[in-house]
């Protein structure tokens, strides 16, 4: 829903028409009839008390307001703690919410309702959810302790607080930092009529059961304690057991052990006990007055609960040491004196039990220093008061009201009127009331009222409140926002009202009036020694821990700074903590005096809209600009937006902005371009710029989403890659390492049992497993000792002895052989080494015809026994036939007479035939004429028949002459020796081996044509050498023979 949409009156008062004091209440008053109770003046939240419980904080409101822009639904406190959260969370700007207005008007309900919201849209988890716990369970606990009913509030804080709350980078919070400022501690021991003390004694007293009432020696009862009003001890639609229960149960989650917690409610009950304390008059011997404690009881259960002898108790409240550098001097006080030490007791006890649990719990919720935070600070002080007596209190409380009224004059109203003038915006100027001159007149270092005030506590001499107001009247006589009776006389005026021991200052919000009476007391907030020493000796830890400066060894004469000085400086580092953060306001106002629902005070509101410059605010709202920004910011932050200045721009930033805003194509009247900075008029072109903005951020993100994802999937891929190739590298190594080691256990396990086997075999000789081989190796060698020996003795002597004496071992068969055949080659050797050269030539002779006859011819066995003769014709004694052998070369090798067949008949005549180293000579038997002279080289082959017989043909070569006359057919009775010899000879002089044919057919040629001689063993010539033969054909001739 649009702020315009369904809205009732005006939403954003900026659209207010008439403007004016009475338009802008009567918006107020029908809003607030309709339960709409806010309303803005630009980002101002303005909230009316409605003092009713109303149906817009639900958990749908907050998801609503979460995903909405500020103008975008109904005015809110919502809305504006969503834009603080967002623009921390966004823009990292530290955040402020200031929550201003009278008591009672709602500014802790709105603290609360800003720290709900926030911790209900930031980031849940289970360390969040604790810290978001801790921080919201706080309020409980600083109410219970720091809250009040009066009559303005029945719930009014009467401490101020502001709570740092730190966020990480998310935006999910980590903790904080509480400051607690001036709690109004007078309470403790006086309040008025109708108000109440501070409520966690009324807690205690109805919330404990009766075994914790009994452990702090309390009554039940409100009306026994005199620092409690009996009358006003209930607060309607307030629970006080239950809120004790839940104020228990806050400082447990908190963090507090409940040994703390029980400790803590012992300080309570001592302070309630205190005000029972009776002090009675009683004089000394002196006839001084002095004092003395009536009621034994009490001091006692007092004295018990803090650790302390009564004794030491009773002379703390009733005397006083004063402490010189000399000497120590003790005077008794009388009984007003101990009655002021007492509630001074109890007032410092409670006021710095309150500063202690503030300090616990910030020691729980705080947040380590190194860690990088947003803050988001929240302020939450008490109101403007104007009560019918105004004390100390009332003035230091209006001072910081002062103070933070200027914080808003300062940052909305000043200085953005002085920015469109420094921007060079053209700007009509819209009067204020600037209150810097009221804050002058109190905290001025010198002139001011706190610095007199000062000065007046330390002054020595008489010095007294009405001194103090004196003084005030000389220094302000003139002042215009001072007064009192004596500048009134001055100027002749005349007014009933002042009181003589008043002043008055013209506040912002009003004339307050206020009394001197207490102020130097209570500026010099003095507890005597007596009772800080009395108590830091307590045996209570923490009370003790309390009163530091009881401690005798860190006493100091020096003065501890007054209240005024440490309330201004800790508001002066208040300011400047706003100062360095983002603004954000909720003006709260009260619509009634009666905190009663529906009841629209015009009078009561006016007056709050006025102080609180309300209309002067929507004036320069209106004026003015909703936004403005640096241009180099405002660039950056929506440079993405613009072609030209997306991704960069290097131009100067504000030509840059005007680029971009041209590209936009927003209305001229919606910008100006100040000097430095950019001002956006309607927040709607704002929200324009920032919807876009988040749409093209989704587009971007995604960009980069893209490109991480991309680069990251690239780097974990080669990461992968690498690991692969690393964890296979060391795979396969360790794999070849393993190969490795088992082939060389394996090599060594071979190498192991070969030199085992061989070193076994090498010494198997001295095992006695051994022995068996060594003696069977020694019996075998003496068997074939034996056996050589016997064989000795046994050898053939002659050479054609073919005995052998057989092995005496089967196993020596084959040596025995071989020994054989060695011995009768080394026999032959021996036999053929004492030969003559004769007869070696005549046993060459005979292997020559064993060689070629062995097994072929029959007539061989008998031949070889018979020495070759040769000369067979008596060839020495026959000259003539010696004359024979001249036909032929060199000597006769054999003579013998042979038969020739003829090859007509069959007949054989006899013929001589000589045979010498190069001639086959045949001659007639008388040898008286040569027939024939045949050259070795015509003999081509040999043929002779394998029988007894002698008969054999010499083949001739036909190219030869003599050969040309036909083949020889003879028969020698020494064919064996002839046949020999002519193929000795032949082999000596033609150097090659003579072809004889061992058969019983061969062809002989003749010059009349071949003959075909068949030779057929036949009985006939049985015992002779004779053979005949027939002829049978022409061609054919038998012959018979043996
Ligand atoms: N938004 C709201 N809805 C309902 N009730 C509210 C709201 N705001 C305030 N109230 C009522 O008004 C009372 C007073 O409000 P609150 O205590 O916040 O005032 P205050 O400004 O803190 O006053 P003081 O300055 O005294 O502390 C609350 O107790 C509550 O009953
Ligand atoms: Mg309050």
């Amino acid at each position: 829903m649009s702020l315009l949409e369904g809205s009732v009156g005006v939403g954003d008062m900026v659209l207010l028409e008439p403007l004016n004091e009475e338009s802008l209440l009567k918006n107020l008053d029908k809003r607030f009839q309709h339960k709409e109770i806010y309303t803005y003046i630009g980002n101002v939240v303005v909230s009316v008390n409605p003092y009713q419980q109303l149906p817009i904080y639900g958990p749908e409101f907050i998801d609503k307001y979460k995903e909405y822009n500020f103008y975008e639904l109904k005015p809110h406190i919502y809305a504006l703690a969503n834009e603080a959260y967002q623009s921390l969370k966004d823009h990292d700007r530290d955040q402020c919410i200031l929550i201003t207005g009278e008591s009672g008007s709602g500014k802790t309900e709105a603290s609360k309702l800003v720290m709900s919201y926030v911790a209900a849209v930031c980031e849940k988890g289970e360390q969040v959810n604790s810290v978001k716990e801790q921080l919201l369970q706080s309020n409980p606990v600083l109410e219970a302790f720091g809250n009040a009913k009066t009559i303005r509030n029945d719930n009014s804080s009467r401490f101020g607080k502001y709570m740092d709350i730190e966020f990480d980078f998310k935006g999910s919070p980590l903790g904080g930092v509480i400051t607690n400022y001036l709690l109004e501690k007078s309470r403790v021991v006086k309040h008025v009529k109708g108000e109440r003390n501070f409520h966690i004694f009324y807690q205690l007293l109805e919330g404990a059961d009766a075994q914790l009432l009994k452990a702090l020696k309390l009554e039940k009862n409100v009306s026994c304690y005199s620092y409690l009003n009996f009358e006003a001890s209930r607060v309607d639609g307030m629970d006080d057991a239950a809120n004790f229960r839940a104020v228990q149960n806050a400082m447990n989650i908190i963090g507090f052990s409940s040994e703390e917690i029980q400790k803590i409610l012992e300080v309570i009950a001592i302070v309630l006990k205190l005000g029972n304390v009776e002090v009675g008059d009683e004089f000394q011997a002196n006839g001084v007055p002095g004092s003395s404690i009536q009621n034994e009881k009490v001091l006692k259960e007092i004295s018990d609960l803090m650790g302390l002898q009564v004794e030491g108790l009773e002379r703390a409240l009733c005397s006083r040491t004063m402490e010189t550098k000399q000497e120590k001097v003790v005077t008794t006080l009388n009984k007003i004196q101990a009655c002021y030490a007492r509630d001074a007791l109890a007032k410092n006890i409670y006021s710095r039990l309150f500063s202690w649990i503030v300090n616990r719990i910030n020691e729980n919720i705080k947040v380590s220093d190194s860690t990088k935070k947003k803050v988001m600070g929240v302020l939450d002080i008490y109101g403007f008061e104007i009560l019918e007596n105004n004390s100390f209190e009332q003035f230091v409380i209006n001072y910081c009201n002062e103070k933070l009224q200027q914080v808003f004059i300062e940052m909305t109203l000043k200085e953005e009127q002085e920015e469109y003038l420094k921007e060079g915006i053209p700007w009509v100027k819209i009067d204020y009331f600037d209150n810097g001159i009221i804050c002058n007149l109190i905290e001025h270092h010198q002139q001011g009222i706190l610095a007199m005030l000062d000065e007046e506590c330390l002054r020595p001499g008489v010095v007294s409140d009405s001194t103090f107001l004196a003084k005030l009247n000389q220094v302000f006589c003139k002042h215009n926002y001072y007064e009192s009776r004596v500048t009134q006389n001055a100027q002749r005026q005349h007014d009933p009202s002042m009181g003589l021991s008043c002043f008055r200052i013209r506040h912002y919000a009003g004339k307050v009036m206020y009394n001197v009476d207490g102020f130097l007391d209570k500026n010099n907030d003095l507890l005597f020694r007596d009772l800080s020493q009395a108590l830091w000796a307590s045996k209570h830890s923490l009370l003790r821990s309390l009163f530091p400066e009881g401690d005798p060894k860190q006493a100091s004469l020096k003065r501890p700074p007054t209240a005024g000085t440490q309330f201004k400086n800790s508001i002066a580092t208040l300011m400047k903590n706003l100062y360095s953060k983002n603004p954000n306001y909720i003006r709260c106002i009260k619509p009634n005096e009666h905190q009663q629902r529906g009841l629209f005070s015009s009078e009561l509101v006016n007056t709050q809209a006025r102080y609180l410059g309300l209309l002067e605010n929507v004036r320069v709202r209106r004026a003015g600009y909703a936004y403005r920004q640096v241009y180099g910011v405002f660039l950056e932050r929506y440079r993405m937006l613009g072609q030209s200045t997306w991704p960069h721009w290097r131009g100067p930033a504000r030509e840059g902005v005007e680029k971009l805003l041209g590209e936009l194509s927003l209305s001229s009247e919606e910008l100006a371009f100040g000097r430095t900075k950019i001002f956006i008029r309607s927040p709607k072109t704002l929200f324009y710029l920032e919807e876009k903005r988040r749409i093209r951020i989704h587009q971007l993100v995604t960009l980069v989403q893209k490109m991480y994802r991309g680069w990251r999937c690239r780097t974990n891929y080669q990461l992968m890659r690498k690991s692969q190739i690393l964890i296979s590298s060391w795979f396969r190594g360790n794999m070849q390492k393993k190969r490795y080691g088992k082939i060389k256990a394996s090599t060594l396990l071979i190498q192991a049992f070969v030199r085992g086997w061989k070193t076994r075999k090498e010494y198997r000789k001295y095992f006695r497993s051994g022995a068996a081989l060594h003696l069977s190796n020694f019996i075998y060698r003496r068997m074939a000792q034996r056996f050589l020996l016997g064989l000795k003795d046994n050898l053939p002597t002659k050479i054609t002895d073919n005995r052998w004496p057989p092995p005496p071992y089967k196993s020596f068969t084959l040596a025995n052989q071989e020994l054989k055949i060695i011995y009768h080659q080394w026999k032959c050797k021996k036999y053929r080494d004492q030969l003559s050269p004769q007869k070696r030539e005549v046993l060459k002779d005979k292997l020559c015809a064993s060689e070629l006859f062995k097994g072929k011819k029959a007539s061989y066995p008998e031949s070889v026994p018979v020495p070759f003769r040769g000369d067979y014709v008596m060839l020495h004694g026959k000259p003539k036939l010696q004359q024979l052998q001249k036909a032929g070369d060199g000597p006769v090798l054999m003579a013998d007479t042979v038969n020739k067949i003829n090859r007509a008949d069959g007949k054989m005549v006899p013929r001589i035939l000589l045979l010498t180293k190069s001639h086959v000579i045949l001659a007639d038997a008388k040898g008286s004429k040569v027939k024939s002279v045949i050259g070795l080289e015509s003999v081509d082959e040999v043929s002779v028949s394998s029988l007894q017989n002698g008969l054999f043909g010499l083949h001739l070569s036909e190219i030869s002459s003599v050969g040309s006359k036909g083949d020889f057919l003879l028969v020698s009775e020494h064919a064996i020796e002839l046949l020999t010899k002519l193929y000795q000879a032949t082999l000596d002089k033609m150097k090659r081996p003579l072809p004889i044919t061992v058969t019983e057919e061969f062809t002989v040629k003749f010059k009349e044509g071949d003959l075909t001689v068949k030779v057929i063993q036949s009985q006939m010539n049985k015992g002779s050498n004779k053979l005949s033969c027939k002829k049978k054909g022409h061609n054919q001739l038998e012959v018979f023979a043996q």
